[in-house]
């Protein structure tokens, strides 16, 4: 690991990256990158980011601001939809530019509105250092607010999935347990998903394996629909 300064104005921040990712001016993370820690003050206090999310499925997502009427929709939603994600193992990061105090104020506000209280941290970034080594700024603004920017990021720590919104339209929580439910699907069978995949959808043999050798390995039929298609039901 070799430590970066991220940060804009007179706000910088240590940020952890592997050596590779000093070569580059600019990284920008990608899927396949290890996802970098950090350190950050949030609403459930100081957090360390690999030491908190413990080897679990983690979606990190950023939203703009505080008091806002899409991202207040967004943070309901996925405190509504809290169990689900802890059923699949993954543990649920929010982050803005918020302060503490801030953020812990309308999450309070919002688990009294929607009768579902914010289980799940949101990390306070005021100075932008970590959304902007995240890839989360796109404006070009003095103080821009983050875009909402989702990483799915798996137990080893590596990025999987990347999603990313404007501020004109919310993200869709459901998409991202169905992703999730997708890639853990991929993991556990070693096939691919199709397009608008569903858990209980037949799965793809991956490009580059043989039908025969995927038969082989999971003991289960594959059904040739073209040399370069075949589906397995699991
Ligand atoms: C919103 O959540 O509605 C929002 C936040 C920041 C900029 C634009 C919209």
């Amino acid at each position: 690991m070799g430590v970066q300064l991220f940060g804009t104005g007179d706000r910088w921040t240590r940020i952890a990256l592997p050596v590779g990712y000093r070569r580059t001016a600019r990284w920008v993370p990608r899927i396949g990158d290890e996802f970098p820690d950090f350190a950050a003050d949030s609403t459930q206090g100081r957090l360390r980011f690999r030491a908190w999310a413990r080897g679990a499925w983690v979606v990190f997502f950023a939203h703009p601001a505080a008091f806002t009427p899409v991202c207040t929709t967004e943070i309901a939603q996925f405190a509504m939809d809290a169990a689900e994600f802890a059923a699949r193992g993954a543990r649920l990061l929010a982050i803005s530019r918020d302060p503490v105090a801030e953020a812990s104020e309308w999450a309070r506000q919002i688990g009294e509105d929607f009768a579902a209280p914010v289980g799940f941290p949101i990390v306070a970034d005021p100075g932008g250092a970590i959304v902007e080594a995240c890839g989360m700024i796109h404006g070009a603004d003095e103080a821009p607010l983050p875009v909402r920017k989702t990483f799915v990021i798996d137990p080893a720590g590596r990025i999987r999935i990347i999603m990313e919104y404007p501020h004109c339209v919310g993200r869709s929580v459901a998409e991202t347990l169905r992703v999730l439910d997708a890639l853990q699907a991929s993991d556990r069978h070693g096939l691919v998903a199709p397009a608008d995949w569903r858990p209980g959808d037949p799965l793809l043999v991956p490009a580059g394996e043989s039908h025969d050798h995927a038969g082989d390995r999971l003991g289960r039929t594959v059904r040739r629909l073209r040399g370069y298609l075949g589906v397995v039901d699991v």
